[in-house]
């Protein structure tokens, strides 16, 4: 039985989780292969509204199996606070949400390198602030890092926690230069006995996912796979070093759940019908035009704040130079083009079909940021829609030019458009 895997071709934050959602009923096992608590997405749940980040959106669905791979980062009170407040709606993940024992820990001194790091004057990215990338950091330098696995050996983690804090205490002090004695140091045994709790809470959840997860393929199981964040924040493939730590790209699945690539037959590229993106980093067709400007009227219409730091994010036109190369990379079959009720009211639109990089035209998007900060987007502009499309249920109840617009955008990006989102229900969706 192939895979699925959902995945957003643009800076994170296209509305993956309702494609999730759409899926229904049509999967057993929902997976996270990549990225930790910095992957914000709202669910709502008879009636009720919950901010995760940690777990999968489809956990929530009735009679799914949830995993969390051997790819993501693991806060454990974040995971413990997600199964909590679900546990208080009535959706109890005791059996059915499994965490890999090969998952690496973040721990209170990966939140604090990273609060240090970003608060210095030079080589800020941005970031959420939730540790994911000095864990990262650890998981591949080996020498510090700590698997899910290793929390239920206290005797183990007491003693890799006091080789590992006194480093990470010398580390600190070299970040904060100059402000160190605002410093409170870290103390093993304290955050030893505050894991070995959490490790009692996490042991039941605590597998080899990979296994599970070969068994299930093996068993016919219909499996999906969610990205988190989005492609062009790929560790490799993104717009380095304005990126996140992880591979986020359908080709994290391998590594990040032991899932070969072979099993994965249908991969769904998320787009917005514009562009957002947070945090730093290039972004050729932002729209910066100040508080009465385009960009501040899709920011207000389409809620964009980021679902982890409330940061307002940045807006722009929809690019689909960037869109071909990620659609490229992920191996996309299709796409889904979310938000488009956003766009109405607005007398035209542009999308973006090239860029100018020192007077050449270039349809090939550079994934260096460097070069991209050059870029200079070209344009094609198209009329708008004074329509609301909130209502809309089928194409033929778009208005000709909302319809122009998403044939426009299929067309540049080179694949079908097989999903239209008019709105946050399930409802709203145009299935076409
Ligand atoms: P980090 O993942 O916290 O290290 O942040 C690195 C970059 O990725 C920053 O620009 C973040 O704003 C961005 N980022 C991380 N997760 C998400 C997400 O889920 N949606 C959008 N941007 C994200």
């Amino acid at each position: 039985m192939p895979g699925t895997c959902v995945v957003g071709l643009q800076w994170g934050d296209e509305a993956k989780g309702k494609i999730v959602d759409l899926l229904g009923d049509g999967f057993d096992y929902v997976v996270r292969y990549n990225g930790g608590a910095n992957a914000g997405h709202t669910v709502v749940v008879h009636g009720k509204t919950f901010k995760l980040s940690l777990l999968p959106t489809g956990v929530i669905r009735p009679n799914v199996r949830s995993v969390i791979g051997n790819g993501v980062v693991v806060y454990p009170p974040r995971f413990i606070e997600e199964v909590g407040q679900l546990r208080a709606a009535g959706i109890d993940l005791s059996e059915s949400l499994k965490l890999s024992d090969h998952a690496h820990v973040i721990f209170p001194y990966h939140m604090e390198e990273e609060r240090l790091a970003e608060s210095g004057s030079e080589g800020k990215i941005g970031t959420t602030g939730r540790g994911i990338g000095p864990c990262y950091q650890d998981k591949v330098g080996r020498r510090f890092g700590i698997r899910v696995g290793e929390l239920l050996r206290p005797d183990h983690l007491r003693e890799r926690l006091r080789f590992v804090v006194p480093f990470k205490n010398r580390l600190m002090k070299a970040f904060a230069n100059g402000h160190a004695d605002a410093l409170v140091p870290f103390e093993p045994e304290a955050i030893a006995d505050q894991y070995l709790g959490f490790a009692e809470t996490l042991r039941p959840h605590v597998t080899d996912t990979s296994r599970l997860l070969h068994d299930a393929f093996k068993a016919g199981k219909r499996v999906i796979f969610e990205a988190a964040q989005g492609s062009l924040l790929d560790v490799d493939h993104g717009t380095y070093p304005y990126v996140t730590s992880s591979s986020s790209l359908p080709s994290g699945i391998w590594g990040g759940s032991g899932v070969p690539a072979k099993n994965i037959q249908r991969i769904i590229g998320v787009v917005k019908a514009y562009t957002s993106r947070v945090g730093k980093g290039p972004f050729p067709t932002e729209l910066d035009d100040g508080p009465t400007g385009i960009g501040e009227r899709i920011r207000k219409i389409g809620r964009e704040y980021g679902t982890v730091t409330g940061r307002p994010r940045r807006v722009g036109w929809f690019d689909s130079v960037a869109v071909r190369y990620t659609a490229a990379l992920a191996g996309a079959d299709e796409i889904t083009v979310m938000l488009l009720d956003v766009l109405s009211g607005l007398p035209e639109l542009k999308l973006c079909t090239a860029y100018d990089i020192d007077g050449e035209r270039t349809t090939h998007f550079p994934s260096d940021a460097f070069d991209l900060e050059r870029c200079r987007p070209v344009y094609e502009t198209i009329p708008g829609w004074s329509e609301d499309l909130t209502a809309a249920r089928k194409l033929t109840d778009l208005p000709a030019t909302a319809r122009r617009y998403i044939d426009r955008v299929g067309e540049l990006v080179g694949l079908p458009v097989s999903v239209v989102s008019v709105g946050p229900d399930r409802a709203q969706t145009i299935l076409v």
